[in-house]
């Protein structure tokens, strides 16, 4: 059940040029598995939330992620330990996971921190295929190590692993051992119809994570809503953000 409260900010972490990691005093939030998202209030004039991931969480904490993007995601990097942000949380429907299962997580961009929350609950039973656009824009590579089997890092310009997309990776794991309980995916929808197709094309099972605009985040303003495959439409906020690759609609 979703809770808006003030959180403690009890960290705060630069993990590169672009992006931060925070840690929040947030008991009652604790999300039902991962990639649920909390709505964080940027700032006192703007009205909008931002959606952002639960990246991990343990006791009453919870770890966000994110990487400076705008207005709303440069005011909340200047927030330090001991500062207070309006949270409301968590939000929406998270990847279906089964806590026996050995999956394959596939993360690109900003979509890489709520793959952590998955490599966490499978306990080293999955393997994780991480794309950036370039080594300067790489993290969490170590929380990953440690909570996978296997991770495979790849960049769009070769400057850190694999040159070249995630989605090649996939495939080539794909091609040596289908045996994955899911594919699970979140990053832009480019990365996502095209990780999608590999996993049809073996056969495996793949939830995809989707990134909308928000408004309220709780389904009451349509601002979120996507095309289906059936024809119908549903808010990435309430129905989603993750939902079976093969219910969406990607040619819109
Ligand atoms: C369910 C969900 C989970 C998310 N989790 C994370 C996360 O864990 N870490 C993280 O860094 N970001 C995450 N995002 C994206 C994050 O919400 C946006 O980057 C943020 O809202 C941008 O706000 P801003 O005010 O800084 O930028 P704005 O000034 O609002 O926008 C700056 C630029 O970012 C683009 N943008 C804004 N919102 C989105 C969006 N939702 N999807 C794609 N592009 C967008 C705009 O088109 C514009 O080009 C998530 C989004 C969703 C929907
Ligand atoms: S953001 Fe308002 S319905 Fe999803």
């Amino acid at each position: 059940m979703p809770i808006q409260k003030s959180c403690t900010v009890v960290e705060a972490v630069r993990l590169n040029a672009f992006a931060y990691s925070f840690t929040l005093e947030a008991e009652g939030m604790t999300p039902e598995g991962p990639d649920q998202f909390v709505h964080v209030k940027c700032g006192h004039s703007r009205l909008l939330r931002r959606p952002i991931s639960i990246c991990d969480w343990e006791e009453n904490l919870l770890r966000i992620v994110f990487e400076v993007r705008g207005e709303g995601t440069e005011w909340l990097s200047r927030r330090k330990a001991g500062d207070r942000l309006d949270v409301l949380g968590p939000l929406g429907r998270g990847f279906r996971m089964d806590r026996e299962g050995r999956y394959l997580l596939v993360g690109g961009g900003i979509g890489v921190p709520p793959m952590l929350g998955c490599a966490k609950w499978t306990a080293e039973r999955s393997t994780a295929v991480l794309g950036f656009r370039s080594a300067d824009r790489a993290m969490l590579s170590k929380d990953f190590q440690k909570s996978c089997k296997e991770i495979f890092l790849c960049s769009d310009d070769g400057s850190i692993g694999r040159h070249g997309f995630v989605d090649a990776q996939v495939r080539d794991i794909l091609e040596k051992d289908k045996d994955f309980t899911a594919v699970l995916a979140c990053g832009p929808k480019p990365m996502l119809k095209n990780v999608a197709a590999v996993a049809a094309g073996f056969g495996v099972p793949c939830q995809v994570s989707m990134e909308e605009r928000m408004a309220c985040g709780v389904g009451a303003c349509l601002g979120c809503a996507i095309q289906m495959a059936d024809g119908t439409m549903q808010h990435v906020c309430k129905d989603g953000p993750v939902f079976d690759a093969g219910e969406v609609d990607w040619n819109v």
